[in-house]
This record gives C-alpha cells, structure tokens and sequence, in this order.
C-alpha cells in the first residue's frame, strides 16, 4: 500500500507562498496528475511529497505513515527529474545500475534488477550503449528505468516528456502510459500541458497560484470544469464563456445572450438569478446556415480548417467565441450563421466569484 495523503501543506519562499494549505490525496497504485501553468507550484508539490522541501505547516503521508520529517532515501520514493540528466560518461547498463551501486547491491542482485527495469521499459537492446547513442525518447525511458529500479513504492515524475519534440513526445506519452500500467506504482505526474493530462491520468489534479481548484477523472475536468480557469486551461480551444443573465426558476431557466433567450434546463436547487457566465464547449455548439427556433445569430470572423474540422471564430452580440463544425460546412468571413449550444452542455457559472454554478439537466 503506497497511498500518498498531503494534508494542507503551506510552503513560504521569504514572502511568497507557493503552497496555499494544500490537500490531496492520491490513492495506491493511481496516475495522478499535477496540472497546471507555470509558476503555480507543481514542482514545489513535488519537491514537498519527495522531501526535498520542508513545509512550514501541514503533514505528508506515505503509505500511511508520516514522512513529513523523513529525509528523501527513507520515503521510499524515486523522481525523474525535468532535465532527466543521465551520467554521459556510463553506459545504460550503468546509469540503471547507479542508485543500487550506491546501496552497495551485490552484483547478481543489481544485474537481475537492472535486467527487468530494461525489459519493462524495453531497452534491454541499448544497455551497452552510451546516452549520446540513444534518441531523446530512449533517453527519457533510461531515466524512468533508473527510477523503476529502486522499486519505489511511489514515483515522482517531474515534466519528463519535455525534452522532446512534439512528434516524439506524442509517442513517448503512448508509450509511457502502457509501461506505467503494467508496473502500477504510485505515480504523480506533473506537466502543463493539458492534452499528456487528459491523456494520461486517472485523474488529474488541477492547481492554479499554489492551490487545488479540482481533482477529478479526465472526462470530468474536461465536461465539469470547477471554475472558468479550469475551462480555459483545459481543452483546445478553450472553453467559451459568454455573458448571460438568468432568469426563471428551476426546471426551466432562461438564459439571455447576446439578446437572445436559450432554455437551460437547470439542475439547482436554488438557481441564482442575475448575471451568469455561460460555459460551452466549440464542439458543443451546432451551427446552421439558417435560424432555428432559439439559435443565437452569429458573424462569422475566421475560418480556420484544421483538417478534422473547421474552427470558426464568431462574434455572438457583442463577445466572440469558437465553435467546431464539419470540415464541409459552407461558410465564410462575414456570413452570418446560427449557433445551436446543446442544452445537456451548457454550464453556468457565477459572474463573480467564476465558480461552476451547476449543470444542465
Ligand atoms: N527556492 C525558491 N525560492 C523562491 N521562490 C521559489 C523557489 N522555488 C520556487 N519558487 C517560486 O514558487 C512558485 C512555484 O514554483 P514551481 O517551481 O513549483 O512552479 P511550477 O508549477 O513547477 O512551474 P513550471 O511549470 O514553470 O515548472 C514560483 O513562483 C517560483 O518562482
Ligand atoms: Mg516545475
């Protein structure tokens, strides 16, 4: 049992707090990523859970025990850093075989250890190679097999794909994602770019200036994002938010946009009423050359085809959003067209504070 539990953990830097009271806890053998932009603490979590840091309030658990007070070699975790610095002057056989060489393994032990950490990340074909042999995505999997070999009961991976090109980083993410299930540790993955978390996580762990703002499932994050920023943050391109007004009580909430009213079926047991932001996703809307009953009249600003589809940019009153259609949807700059939100999309979110106020029914 390797459960990780941070329990509101302050981290100062002088008069920066990069930590805000964080909590968060990350079941045995689950792939949870920290996500989030730069600056917003993910490594200083990271370096908090490995013990590298010490914070001025708050405990962490490993494995249920208290690790708070612990140095890093007995937490029983092993990290792959950023900049994966593998030893150039070693072979791979070498660099696996680092950390078991400082703990004085017997070399039958190591050889046997080294041996299947290779295999699980297959590259038992280069161990007599030296790095500057390997390409970036084997180089990368040397780095997670000398981390794998400790047998840690949690593994700490600090935005390991980053070195990579895009190409090889859409491979090595693949790849490194059907490795790491069949060794199920307890895994934190830490990286800003929100397609490797969706891809990649159980459930994803989002932080914005030093605090959680949700933890969920991929699908969750994505479909219920907690507040605006997390709708923005996450998905490409980001989520619309366009100013409304709510009106009408449960069950049959009228939202008003850009001078039209939509029907947003409303789960709310006390519907707020008064300014909304309205969340909606560019595949979420349908477009239509022509008016639909309750359509929101749009011009057209940019079309962009991206192969899969078209990305338009239009301007609905007096905010502009993106909306997703066919590639052969016939439109251009200028052309007004009309925009369908599909009702069980829809997200309402408070004008102020930027929280999810609740989901359509
Ligand atoms: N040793 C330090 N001294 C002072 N400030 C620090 C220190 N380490 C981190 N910080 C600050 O704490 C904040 C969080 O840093 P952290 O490295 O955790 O961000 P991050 O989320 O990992 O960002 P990135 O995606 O750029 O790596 C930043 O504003 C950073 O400048
Ligand atoms: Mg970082």
């Amino acid at each position: 049992m390797a459960e990780i539990r941070i329990d509101t953990v302050r981290k100062v830097f002088g008069k920066f707090t990069a930590l805000k009271d964080v909590s968060l806890t990350v079941h045995d053998r689950e792939f949870m990523v920290l996500l989030g932009p730069s600056g917003c603490g993910k490594t200083t979590l990271l370096r908090c859970i490995a013990g590298l840091e010490y914070p001025q309030r708050g405990r962490i658990y490993i494995g249920g025990r208290d690790v708070t007070d612990e140095p890093p070699r007995r937490r029983q975790i092993a990290m792959v850093f950023q900049s994966y610095a593998v030893f150039p002057h070693l072979t791979v056989y070498e660099n696996i075989a680092f950390g078991l060489r400082m703990q004085k393994k017997r070399d039958d032990e190591v050889k046997r250890r080294v041996g299947r950490s290779a295999d699980l990340m297959q590259i038992s074909h280069l161990l007599e190679r030296y790095p500057a042999q390997l390409s970036g995505g084997q180089r990368q999997r040397v780095a997670v097999a000398r981390a794998l070999v400790m047998e840690p009961a949690v593994l700490l991976m600090d935005e390991p794909l980053s070195n990579l090109d895009a190409l090889l980083r859409l491979q090595a993410r693949a790849e490194l994602k059907r490795l790491l299930q069949e060794v199920q540790t307890t895994t934190v993955y830490v990286t800003h770019d929100q397609i490797e978390a969706l891809s990649m996580g159980d459930r994803i762990a989002v932080m914005q200036q030093g605090e959680i703002v949700q933890v969920d499932q991929p699908t969750r994050v994505y479909d219920d994002p907690m507040n605006t920023f997390v709708g923005g943050f996450i998905g490409s391109p980001p989520m619309n938010f366009l100013k409304g007004a709510l009106r009408g009580a449960n069950g049959a909430s009228a939202v008003s946009v850009g001078g039209q009213t939509l029907q947003v079926p409303l789960r709310l047991t006390t519907p707020p009423q008064g300014d909304v932001l309205l969340g909606i996703r560019a595949e979420n809307i349908e477009a239509y050359r022509q008016p639909t009953p309750g359509s929101l009249p749009a011009r057209v600003l940019v079309v962009e085809p991206l192969g899969s589809h078209l990305l338009l940019t239009v301007q609905v009153g007096e905010e502009v959003a993106k909306v997703a259609t066919r590639t052969d949807f016939p439109v251009a700059p200028d052309e007004t067209i009309y925009l369908q939100p599909e009702p069980g999309k829809i997200r309402l979110y408070d004008s102020q504070t930027k929280l999810l106020l609740g989901a359509s029914a």
